[in-house]
Parts: C-alpha cells; structure tokens; sequence
C-alpha cells in the first residue's frame, strides 16, 4: 500500500474550479517531484493535502486510512508535515518558539513523551542554533526556510511536503537547502513530495515526477528513465 494515495482530486476557488481529477500515489520512502509552470495548481494541490484547502471532489488516504473529512490538525498530527510556499513563520516568534509550534503535531501521538525538539534538526541546520533566540521576522530568507523546515520536522512527520523551498533564496544557501533535503531523505528515510522548479535539482532528488498543465496531471513518470529535457516543454517556465 502507498503511504498516500488521491483519488479523483478536484478543488475551486469559490465558482472556480483549478484541480480536476487528480490521481497520485506516493510510495513510502519514495521522493516525488511535483512539476509545472506557475498557477497551474501545485499549491492548491499541496494545500488541499494538509487540509487547509478543502477538497471538492475525490478521497484522500494516508497511511491506509481515509483522511478525506480529517481537518488540518488532524492530518498533521496523522503525521503529514508541510513546508508552504513563502515559508510562513512566525515573525514575531523566536527560533525556538517557533520551532516549539511545530511539535503541536505531536499531540496524541506516543511520540510526545520524548518531546523537545529533536537534536537532529540542529544537526540538519547548525545555524538555527546559533541564532536560536532571534525573532523570525528579522532572519534572511535561506534562514526562515530552514526554520520551516526544522518547525516541520519537529512534528516527526512520515510524509514531508514541500512548496518551493528554494523559491526567492540566495544561490548559496539554495546548495545548502538541497543538501539538508538530500540528508532527510537519507538519514531520516523520510519519505517527500516536493514542488520544485529547478529541474535539475528535482530530476537528482526525486525518483518519480508528476507534471500539472491547468490543474490537471498531463504526464507521470520516472526521473531514472526519463531525462528532464524530454519533459521540459510541458514546464516552459
Ligand atoms: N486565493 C485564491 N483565490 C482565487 N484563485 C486562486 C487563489 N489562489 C490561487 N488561485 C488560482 O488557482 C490557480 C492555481 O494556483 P496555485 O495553486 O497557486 O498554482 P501554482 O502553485 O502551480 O503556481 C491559479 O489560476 C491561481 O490564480
Ligand atoms: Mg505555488
């Protein structure tokens, strides 16, 4: 069984629909890479995942239970983790604090006897360490993402989502984003579905990659026996 699976998908801004029939397993361990050209769906899509984006259509399962109805907390604490597009922390809280908000994620679960927030997040990200006690809001971007990231895996999730982590961040820091990406798919055997733009770096992660053209999956496939030049045209960024 796939550790999430969507069946049917379909998802509107009020009278406007912008998902339509969208099918997808990820396979547990799996990296997939969820690729297109802007406004053609990925966010709703990875919105309508965690639950902050209701679904109009279709059916939703993770880990074999059927988390179509489930809210957003309950998905999180299900242990679907997500990183939003734009990064979305907390500015007026510190490193800490916000890093703390992510273990809400862990209510109810066994998980939350041994809480605090894993060593390996600062293992993953020594500079948030560093600056542990600084307010969010004043941290350059490449700092706020690796916030989001480290609040996201302080909830121990099994399925990570990620929108755009290396979106608007300075090509240096963008290796060292990568190169975390590439450790908690290693070290932590996590298992990822990500939105990225960057072919190249999407086709070196990622086994497997869906496309969307207008709210729809027009092409599925494999990062191993497929090359990224026989599908950029459906991106034409
Ligand atoms: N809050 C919103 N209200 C109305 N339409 C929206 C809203 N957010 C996104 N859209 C529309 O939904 C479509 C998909 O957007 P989005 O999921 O953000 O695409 P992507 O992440 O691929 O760039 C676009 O046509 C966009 O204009
Ligand atoms: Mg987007």
């Amino acid at each position: 069984m796939s550790l999430l699976e969507l069946e049917g998908v379909a998802a509107a801004y009020g009278q406007s629909q912008v998902l339509w029939n969208i099918d997808m397993a990820v396979e547990r361990g799996a990296a997939v890479a969820l690729i297109g050209r802007n406004g053609v769906g990925k966010t709703t899509l990875l919105n309508a995942i965690v639950g902050v984006h209701k679904l109009m259509a279709g059916r939703l399962r993770f880990d074999e239970a059927d988390l179509t109805a489930m809210p957003a907390h309950g998905r999180a604490r299900a242990g679907i983790g997500f990183v939003p597009q734009g990064r979305h922390v907390f500015a007026h809280l510190t490193v800490m604090e916000n890093l703390t908000v992510g273990l809400a994620a862990l209510a109810g679960r066994k998980a939350v006897k041994d809480s605090g927030i894993a060593s390996h997040i600062f293992d993953l990200f020594p500079k948030l360490t560093e600056i542990r006690h600084r307010k969010a809001g004043l941290l350059s971007g490449g700092e706020q993402q690796q916030l989001a990231i480290g609040r996201a895996l302080a909830g121990q999730p099994r399925l990570l989502l990620l929108d755009e982590p290396t979106e608007g961040i300075q090509p240096n820091v963008v290796q060292q984003i990568e190169q975390a990406l590439r450790r908690i798919r290693a070290e932590l055997g996590m298992t990822i579905v990500i939105v990225e733009q960057y072919l190249d770096f999407a086709w070196s992660f990622a086994e497997a990659y869906h496309v969307m053209q207008r709210g729809r999956i027009v092409r599925s496939g494999s990062t191993r026996t497929e090359t990224a030049d026989e599908i950029s045209h459906l991106v034409n960024i």
